[in-house]
């Protein structure tokens, strides 16, 4: 498996541009499935986990063209069951059983394991799905569902750690073919739902309310083809913030949407980091000396547990005590024990991480978990004295389009390793 080798101690200067949004991108190509006319994507991030669902559209039956950063779907006849192991493998694959199910009214798909951030459970999506008139069998490690016909209705979707956003997407995609009138409540508000809500009323659908935890969805008899443009990415533009912050440097963060990204700019300038707004792009630097913040990660538009490892690397510089309370997943803290490694200070209590910052960070070799907690031992591995090798990088090819290149561009001394 791949690895990162970083020098780090080197301030990052310079541009950098933003990709489209990993979140949004794969429940809108699920979303494809929906129509048998052609829908094109543009402004796709090349990730792996997008080549995943590529091949599971494929799998599905779907004509998938890729031409530099914009994709082709073309699901004129499809099957109800893609290739097991490949959507096992992807969480995020889960998002085709709404459309599945709305197009063909009867979808299989493999039950989607825990992973490392938490058991992840899918009750809500059955739920939602059951309300509007699903039959569900789950068995061999199989979810199947069927319903001849797809009824709106009321649907409250809101769970122990808040609205889900995949599970609102699910619903969304499927409530869009069902009979009559659809009400979600407790939706998700996260920009990348919205971004699916634009995608799916270009293809002919009825949704109104996204964006706000209140879904109207008024079912149509069918959609049609359409073009999209994918939003940019909030995640990776708040981690070249943090990165810039890290560093000592300056980052102009092009092509962002700063107003996507205000409870991260808050906390960023709580803590001493500059961050000025200039229409797309955000110009990033240290103020001068870091303060201790308390984040506690929120859906939005609180803190992102998405950008919650990243900010626990730049606290790991910050002299004093900040504390790091995780809200939405359970067990998202892999990254303390290798942060530790690099000489962090953190402690485990209950869902919050206590993090006494100040002392410089030096090199050592890490392991990456999970996409996130990966980002967060860059950043960490661009600031510390020293080599700082991040083994089992396939995380962040997942999430972050050429991270290393990126970086590279904006003056870091990274190199991939490949393994032979
Ligand atoms: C999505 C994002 C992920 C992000 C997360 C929260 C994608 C591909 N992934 O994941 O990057 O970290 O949102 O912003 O978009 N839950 C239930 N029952 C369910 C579904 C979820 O209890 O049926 C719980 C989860 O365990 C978690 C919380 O709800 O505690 C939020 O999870 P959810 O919003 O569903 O995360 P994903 O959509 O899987």
């Amino acid at each position: 498996m791949d690895s990162l080798l970083i020098k780090g101690g080197v301030p990052l200067h310079g541009d950098v541009q933003i990709s489209g949004a990993k979140n949004a991108v794969l429940p809108i190509m699920a979303a494809t499935l929906l129509t048998n006319e052609p829908c094109v994507i543009r402004h796709v991030p090349d990730l792996t986990d997008v080549k995943f669902m590529g091949k599971i559209l494929q799998s599905l039956g779907a004509e998938v063209t890729i031409e530099g950063d914009t994709f082709t779907v073309q699901a004129r006849r499809i099957k109800g069951h893609g290739d097991y192991e490949l959507i096992r493998k992807m969480r995020g694959s889960i998002c085709i059983l709404g459309p599945l199910l709305a197009r063909l009214r009867k979808a299989e798909v493999s039950q989607p394991g825990g992973c490392v951030i938490g058991t992840r459970p899918i009750d809500l999506h059955l739920k939602g799905l059951r309300a509007l008139g699903a039959k569900i069998v789950v068995d061999e490690g199989y979810v199947r569902v069927q319903a001849p016909r797809l009824i709106g209705t009321e649907i409250f979707l809101g769970g122990r750690a808040g609205p889900t956003v995949l599970g609102t997407a699910n619903i969304m995609s499927a409530a869009v073919l069902a009979e009559g009138v659809t009400i979600i409540e407790s939706a998700a508000c996260e920009p990348e739902v919205t971004d699916l809500a634009n995608f799916l009323n270009a293809m002919g659908a009825k949704i109104q309310g996204a964006g706000s935890p209140t879904l109207t969805i008024t079912g149509v008899k069918e959609l049609h083809g359409a073009e999209h443009e994918v939003i940019p990415d909030r995640i990776e533009a708040a981690t070249f913030a943090i990165a810039a912050a890290m560093t000592n440097g300056e980052i102009t963060i092009h092509g962002a949407r700063p107003d996507h990204m205000n409870a991260v700019i808050d906390k960023l300038r709580e803590a001493g980091v500059k961050v000025e707004r200039r229409g797309t792009s955000l110009v990033v630097k240290r103020g001068g000396k870091l303060q201790p913040v308390d984040v506690t990660t929120l859906p939005y538009a609180g803190f992102p547990t998405d950008v919650q490892a990243q900010m626990m690397a730049l606290m790991c510089l910050t002299p004093g005590i900040s504390i790091i309370t995780e809200r939405i997943f359970e067990s998202r803290f892999s990254h303390v024990a290798e942060l530790g490694r690099l000489g962090a200070d953190i402690s485990i209590e209950g869902p919050s991480a206590i993090v006494k910052g100040g002392k410089r960070l030096s090199g050592a070799p890490v392991m990456a978990s999970d996409l996130r907690a990966s980002a967060a031992l860059v950043l960490a591995g661009l600031a510390a004295k020293g080599s700082t090798q991040v083994n089992r990088i396939y995380h962040l090819d997942r999430g972050y389009e050429k991270i290393d290149q990126k970086l590279k561009q904006l003056g870091a001394r990274i190199s991939r390793i490949q393994e032979t």
